[in-house]
């Protein structure tokens, strides 16, 4: 089922001009991405705040931290598929695994991620917060995790999950990689539904099989703000979508989760209803 499910979605995005020029037009919205407006707008109170339960940072960071450390998420390579500007999604998995490579379709953002990397200072957000939280979780020193996570991540690479082909070919071993992240990337990059599908089709090639995807990603969502009126559209998802397109790219769902957003979340940045957080395993 899933070699054929593979090579159909190659040939249609191929074939079909309205898709080309959908990712087109995908890919003009980001050139306007300014990575701190969006740390500003995502990654700051009340979205992230630590004091409370029901903030959607601590929230993701706790699906994280579970579904790294239930131990059947083993490997030497993880890879987060579309970071963008932000590290918080490889704070639990940069323990497990030996080698993380972060990627991203923009310069800018890999940027933002070398310059924590290689602690240049000029950062756009403080990351110490999230650092203290995941050490809460997991029982780690401060700097125990920073210098972890500075110790695995062996690249930040360009990344199109629109692509079949999304890395550089010899970015990755060639069994594939052991673990997948990515959060609200596919959606967020995508023209239409189709192309989502397609797009998870590709980032699975990257995998090997037995391999795990840990996905995260906006429910109900039709657009969001990358900058000062970059208002970039998104493909509003359910979980029946998230579900039947995991099934279709060969994946068997370990775990739904879902986070319905509390009125004051709703700070005027996108229109997100709630977000979903995934793990499934490669077959
Ligand atoms: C909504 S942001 C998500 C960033 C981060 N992962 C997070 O959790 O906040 C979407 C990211 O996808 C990246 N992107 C845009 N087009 C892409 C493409 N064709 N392939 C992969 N990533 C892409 C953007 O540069 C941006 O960083």
């Amino acid at each position: 089922m899933l070699s054929g499910g593979h090579k159909g979605p190659k040939r249609g995005s191929l074939s079909l001009p309205g898709t080309e020029a959908g990712i087109a037009a995908m890919a003009a919205c980001y050139k306007g991405f300014d990575p701190a407006a969006y740390l500003q707008y995502n990654y700051t109170a009340p979205r992230a705040d630590f004091e409370r339960q029901d903030s959607i940072v601590p929230w993701k960071l706790g699906c994280l931290h579970r579904a790294f450390t239930e131990g059947d998420v083993s490997g030497e390579v993880l890879v987060d598929i579309g970071s963008g500007p932000t590290l918080y999604q490889v704070l639990s998995g940069c323990e497990v695994f030996s080698k993380v490579l972060l990627t991203d379709f923009l310069e800018v953002n890999r940027q933002e991620l070398k310059r924590w990397l290689q602690g240049q200072g000029g950062d756009s957000i403080d990351w110490t917060p999230y650092l203290q939280h995941v050490c809460k979780l997991e029982g780690r020193r401060y700097d125990q995790i920073s210098a972890r996570l500075r110790l695995v991540v062996s690249d930040v690479l360009p990344i199109d999950v629109h692509r079949p082909q999304p890395l550089a070919r010899d970015a990755l071993p060639s069994a594939g990689a052991d673990c997948l992240v990515s959060s609200f990337c596919l959606e967020s990059v995508s023209p239409d539904f189709p192309a989502f599908k397609r797009a998870l089709i590709h980032i699975q090639g990257l995998l090997r099989p037995g391999g795990h995807l840990l996905l995260i990603g906006a429910l109900g969502e039709s657009y969001y703000l990358g900058g000062p009126g970059i208002k970039i559209p998104v493909v509003p998802l359910d979980e029946a979508q998230v579900c039947a397109s995991l099934k279709e790219s060969g994946f068997t769902l370990i775990r739904l989760e879902v986070y319905v957003l509390p009125a004051d979340m709703r700070v005027g940045v996108d229109d997100v209803s709630g977000v979903f957080f995934v793990k499934a395993r490669k077959d």
